[in-house]
């Protein structure tokens, strides 16, 4: 890690706010990727001030994460799945589609070079992909632009929420969608600075820690999670389709609730059930930073309902303790979930 970060701990300092000291890049132009073929150090980008990305959102990006395992190595956790969705992503920015393999080289190579600085279990080492169009042509509002930098960079982190594992006040926002609905499946930055506005409204208006977006009543997602429903015998969640994020750690606890024995239930959620589960059941929220987030209170029609007795329920962390195990390598991989790089 960079000396200005080197004696900081991760487990306390805020999510993401420290770097690993090196980073991979690769550079598009005309269609074509190039990639020296090795990490470099972390450093600053100098990019003209019509840059595409600045000024038309031609940007997207990926978020994922290496564990240090039980014996110290360090592995990537659903490398694949995560390569997979920044290829959709960049597709749907209508920019041209690496071939997965150079972005899984990206990201092995990044993690290869930071792999020191990945914190021990509860921490980790997040990764982050970025893709921005590069072209310096402000003319270019209805056209993609014909070059775009590719870049991995690492970050070791603790908790994404502050405090810890601790109960979340969840907001259901139904009147404004998190976004738009070609762009739900996208992870692109202007999805989350469209997200922004309601959930400082949600903080400063209700206390709330994150919205639940349920435009038309339809329950999806948080601005940046899943969300799960779960008691002693069902497991249930939004069933997919282009509105919102195909979460892999959604994919990650659907398999790992059946294997544990749950009923999988995947299907339309209306926010008045939300309530009804709130006084039988748990609610969680899950994601590549969040893993498995309890929700404590959900405020409904503008009431706040307790969950159960508003700490975590049993449920959700017998799930979210099956899931780290698997992360840290405590469990086996029965999915091959897990992708070893070299220290
Ligand atoms: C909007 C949104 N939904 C869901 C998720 C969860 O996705 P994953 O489990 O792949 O991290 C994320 C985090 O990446 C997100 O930003």
């Amino acid at each position: 890690m960079s000396e200005a970060t080197t004696n900081k701990d991760p487990l306390s300092e805020p999510f993401g706010s420290l770097f690993g000291d090196s980073m991979t890049i690769a550079q598009m132009a005309d269609g074509i990727y190039t990639y020296p073929g090795h990490a470099q150090p972390l450093a600053n980008f100098s990019l003209h001030p019509a840059t595409h990305v600045f000024h038309y959102g031609s940007a997207c990006f990926e978020g994922l994460k290496a564990h240090r395992q039980q014996d110290q190595s360090v592995a990537i956790f659903r490398l694949d799945d995560h390569v997979e969705r920044l290829r959709q992503s960049i597709g749907r920015l209508r920019m041209p589609v690496p071939e997965a393999s150079l972005i899984r080289q990206l990201i092995v190579d990044a993690v290869e070079a930071n792999s020191e600085a990945t914190p021990d279990a509860p921490g980790s080492l997040y990764i982050r992909p970025t893709f921005i169009g590069t072209a310096p042509n402000i003319g270019a509002a209805a056209s993609p632009s014909d070059s775009a930098t590719l870049y991995v960079i690492c970050s070791p982190v603790g908790d994404y929420f502050a405090g810890g594992v601790r109960p979340l006040t969840l907001y259901v926002e139904t009147k404004v969608p998190r976004t738009t609905p070609q762009f739900g499946m996208v992870k692109s930055g202007a999805n989350y600075v469209m997200a922004l506005g309601p959930t400082l409204d949600a903080k400063r208006d209700h206390g709330a820690d994150q919205v639940l977006f349920a435009t038309a009543d339809d329950v999806t997602e948080t601005g940046a999670s899943n969300f799960f429903l779960v008691d002693d015998t069902r497991l249930l969640t939004r069933q997919l389709d282009e509105s919102f994020l195909h979460g892999v750690t959604r994919d990650s606890i659907i398999r790992i609730g059946a294997d544990l024995g749950y009923q999988i239930e995947e299907r339309p959620i209306a926010p008045g059930e939300l309530v009804e589960w709130a006084a039988t059941g748990e609610l969680f929220l899950s994601g590549t930073a969040a893993v498995v987030a309890p929700v404590g209170t959900v405020i409904v029609s503008d009431s706040a309902v307790t969950v159960g007795d508003g700490t975590p329920g049993p449920n959700t962390l017998k799930i979210r303790e099956a899931l780290t195990n698997v992360l840290s390598g405590a469990a086996p991989d029965p999915y091959s979930w897990r992708t070893p790089v070299a220290g």
